[in-house]
């Protein structure tokens, strides 16, 4: 095990993993799925986490004594609180009331403020539902940008960093899977996962297919032409989302319900022993219909973006 300087240098090159027991099925494709939760804090969002912040303090937009702000539910919360913490920034992290406690904690435990808005928008399904859960948050993140000095927003949603961030995954995935990769599939909150691995993914496989999977309840599906949240501007909504469904480069987005990622996250866990969270169920989900249409020999790739440490006290993990 090498030794390293700064845990900063633990983000990224998470291991990959060709599931064994969920595939067993002889005809049907392999499954690889990257550890994104094994990444320091527990989810894919340490990666866009040091990126945003190294390259806003290049451009000069995050100086030291500046407190960082960003609107999560969870992960990007919690990385930030990581990252921002460790460098030294005080960081302050806006969130739907409602979010099971172990985040609030995961966030504070690393030194984090956390608030709490009562929001009308918040959703049953927080746990895989995307920006929709956030917007109350956002526009209390956009009117502290406006009024605080010395307040940097990280805007995951619309942060090109995000994506860029995400590029060296999907990099990392082409080089563990030597080049060879027929289907990637992942769960879209604000894109940049997806966004950024697809983009590595084309450059070097125009004919690999790109599946992006949204929640069944979302008021506004993106499978359904909606990339933004009607009634809001561009600085709390839209971003890239709505600049990866124009791109083109997302072949299908496909609607996996709540109870099929928490089935299948239980299984990742009591049968691959892969300690992850909501979304990861519902990305193996998906992966599991596509290797079973394309048949053996083929390949799907997808993401376990976060731990199921910040779902334990959720009431569908307990019955
Ligand atoms: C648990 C989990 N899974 C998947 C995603 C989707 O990742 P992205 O925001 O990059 O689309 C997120 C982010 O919101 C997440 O927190």
């Amino acid at each position: 095990m090498r030794i390293v300087e700064s845990v900063l240098d633990l983000i990224g090159d998470t291991p990959m993993i060709r599931l064994q027991k969920i595939t067993r099925p002889p005809d049907i494709a392999d499954i690889f799925v990257k550890a994104e939760y094994m990444n320091p804090s527990g989810s894919v969002k340490d990666r866009i986490a040091v990126k945003m912040i190294r390259e806003a303090e290049r451009e000069g937009k995050l100086k030291p004594g500046y407190t960082i702000i960003e609107a999560s539910t969870g992960n990007t919360g919690t990385a930030l609180s990581f990252v921002g913490s460790y460098l030294g920034y005080r960081v302050a992290i806006y969130m739907p009331e409602g979010m099971t406690p172990e985040r609030v904690r995961l966030m504070e435990s690393y030194g984090a403020e956390v608030h709490q808005l009562k929001l009308d928008a918040s959703s049953e399904d927080a746990s895989v539902a995307g920006a929709e859960v956030e917007i109350g948050t956002r526009l209390r993140c956009l009117e502290l940008e406006r009024t605080q000095p010395q307040t940097w927003w990280a805007r995951q949603f619309s942060n090109p960093a995000n994506t860029r961030a995400q590029v060296r995954t999907g990099k990392e995935i082409l080089r563990q899977m030597d080049g060879r990769v027929d289907t990637f599939v992942a769960s879209i909150g604000v894109g940049g996962t997806l966004y950024g691995v697809a983009k590595a993914l084309r450059e070097e496989l125009p004919g690999v297919k790109i599946i992006g999977l949204e929640p069944a309840s979302a008021r506004f599906p993106i499978s359904e032409g909606h990339t933004r949240i009607p009634g809001f501007g561009d600085e709390v909504t839209g971003g890239i989302i709505e600049e990866m469904m124009e791109s083109g480069i997302v072949d299908e987005v496909v609607k996996v319900t709540n109870e099929e990622a928490v089935a299948m996250s239980d299984r990742l866990v009591k049968e691959e022993g892969l300690f992850c969270g909501v979304s990861s169920g519902a990305n193996v989900f998906h992966a599991l219909k596509v290797a079973e249409e394309l048949g053996e020999g083929k390949r799907v790739a997808t993401v376990l973006p976060d731990s199921r440490d910040r779902y334990l006290s959720e009431k569908k993990y307990t019955t």
